[in-house]
């Protein structure tokens, strides 16, 4: 179970980024390529961020909706990424049909996908659904923020989860071979 992330060399894109602190992050710690993703109205903010960390040329941002095959067309080298960043997207669990599919989309063999989030209320479902489409999710740490770290609505539980994709998706065994055809 790692206890960091060696963004070192790797490829990562960060799906509904907000601001972007994970990715813009990994990009400062030596990703190579990087790409921010989230709805069109906060790529401007994005865009922002990624310039005023000196970042340009290093850290792309495009529209990517989740589960949006006309957004989806628009990233190429779609499953050559070598990690998947989301932070705080776990809050709705209808929002979980398009990341899902997303999700399937963006990973290729390989690809490691990590999720961080505060407690919220629909977390649990969020994370059913994301199973019910056939991905494993191993919760990797929950911590307790200290009082003075903690968000004024009280959420103080933290926690971090690998997300693997069912493995049709990202094979960690090769796939079934074809059925043999009947005459
Ligand atoms: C709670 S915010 C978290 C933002 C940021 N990752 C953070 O940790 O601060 C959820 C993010 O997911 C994005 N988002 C929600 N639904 C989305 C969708 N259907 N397609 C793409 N992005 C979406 C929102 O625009 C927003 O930036």
């Amino acid at each position: 179970m790692p206890t960091h992330l060696d963004f070192q060399g790797k490829t990562v894109i960060e799906i509904g980024a907000g601001a972007g602190l994970p990715c813009l992050t990994a990009a400062l710690l030596g990703a190579t390529r990087v790409l921010l993703t989230d709805v069109q109205q906060l790529l401007p903010g994005l865009l922002n961020n990624v310039e005023d960390n000196g970042l340009m040329g290093k850290v792309g941002v495009k529209e990517l909706v989740w589960g949006s095959d006309e957004s989806m067309s628009g990233i190429t080298n779609l499953k050559t990424f070598d990690m998947v960043l989301m932070s705080d997207v776990l809050f709705d669990s209808e929002e979980m049909i398009g990341l899902g599919k997303t999700l399937k989309r963006v990973c290729g063999e390989g690809t490691q996908v990590w999720g961080a989030t505060e407690m919220r209320p629909y977390r649990g479902e969020c994370l059913d659904e994301l199973r019910g489409q056939g991905f494993r999710v191993v919760e990797v740490e929950t911590s307790q923020l200290s009082v003075d770290e903690a968000v004024e609505d009280g959420n103080t539980t933290f926690s971090i989860f690998e997300i693997k994709p069912p493995v049709a998706h990202n094979s960690e065994s090769p796939p079934p071979p074809p059925p043999i055809p009947e005459f």
